[in-house]
């Protein structure tokens, strides 16, 4: 789509939404990671903490192929970076994002299933979600590893995107932010 006429200057409104949801689930996922692993919490309240850690996680998953969907079907605004290098960067960085934002839900599902104490995954409680191996202490202890790690990558490289957005707004003001969000875009650079 890149320097089509019919190129949009923002995100489309549905990868908009789903940008700004993927983050509240982020942050919820990460928040509720604490108390679920509480061994001094009661067993039923912690079942019911790692049954919406898993559906939330789920569900991010499923907005991220939605997002990647919405890319290949509905016209995209072309980069904003003018420098290719820092094009390259930005590039990098959210394909790294969306990595990460699949890792996550594909480790837990498989660490989910391969635990020894075997539990089933329940969408919101409405149906259960089958598990694509059984228990297996070796995959688990290194999906377990995985998983961890693609928290702490996913965290490095979210700090590192907030941080070029603030660069963009409060240094050279170019109104990238306008470009995820609603209504009038910033054209000065778009
Ligand atoms: C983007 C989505 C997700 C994020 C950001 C996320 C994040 C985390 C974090 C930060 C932890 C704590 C890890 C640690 O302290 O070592 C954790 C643990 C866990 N996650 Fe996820 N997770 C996501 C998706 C999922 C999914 C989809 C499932 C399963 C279907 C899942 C299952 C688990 C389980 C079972 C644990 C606890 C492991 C243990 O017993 O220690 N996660 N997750
Ligand atoms: C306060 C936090 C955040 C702000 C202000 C923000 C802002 C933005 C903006 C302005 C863009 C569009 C860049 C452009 O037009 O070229 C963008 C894209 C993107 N953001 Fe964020 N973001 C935030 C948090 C996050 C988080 C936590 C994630 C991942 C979990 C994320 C994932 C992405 C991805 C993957 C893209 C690329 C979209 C695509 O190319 O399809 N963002 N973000």
């Amino acid at each position: 789509m890149r320097g089509g006429a019919k190129q949009p200057a923002r995100w489309h409104p549905a990868s908009v939404v789903l940008h700004w949801l993927t983050l509240l689930l982020v942050l919820f996922q990460f928040w509720i990671a604490g108390p679920m692993r509480d061994e001094s919490r009661d067993l039923i309240s912690r079942f019911e903490l790692y049954q919406r850690h898993k559906s939330v996680g789920l569900t991010i998953a499923l907005f991220v192929v939605l997002r990647l969907v919405l890319r290949l079907v509905v016209p995209q605004p072309g980069p904003f970076e003018s420098n290719p290098w820092l094009r390259g960067a930005a590039g990098t960085v959210h394909a790294c994002l969306y990595l990460c934002l699949l890792a996550l839900p594909v480790t837990g599902l498989l660490l989910a299933a391969a635990s020894p104490i075997q539990i089933p995954t329940l969408y919101f409680g409405l149906f259960s979600v089958p598990h694509p191996i059984g228990p297996n202490p070796e995959t688990y202890r290194r999906m377990l590893a995985w998983h961890g790690w693609a928290g702490n990558v996913l965290i490095a490289l979210g700090v590192v995107h907030v941080a070029a957005v603030a660069v963009h707004m409060l240094v050279w003001r170019d109104g990238l932010l306008s470009r995820m969000w609603f209504g009038r875009v910033d054209r000065r650079r778009v």
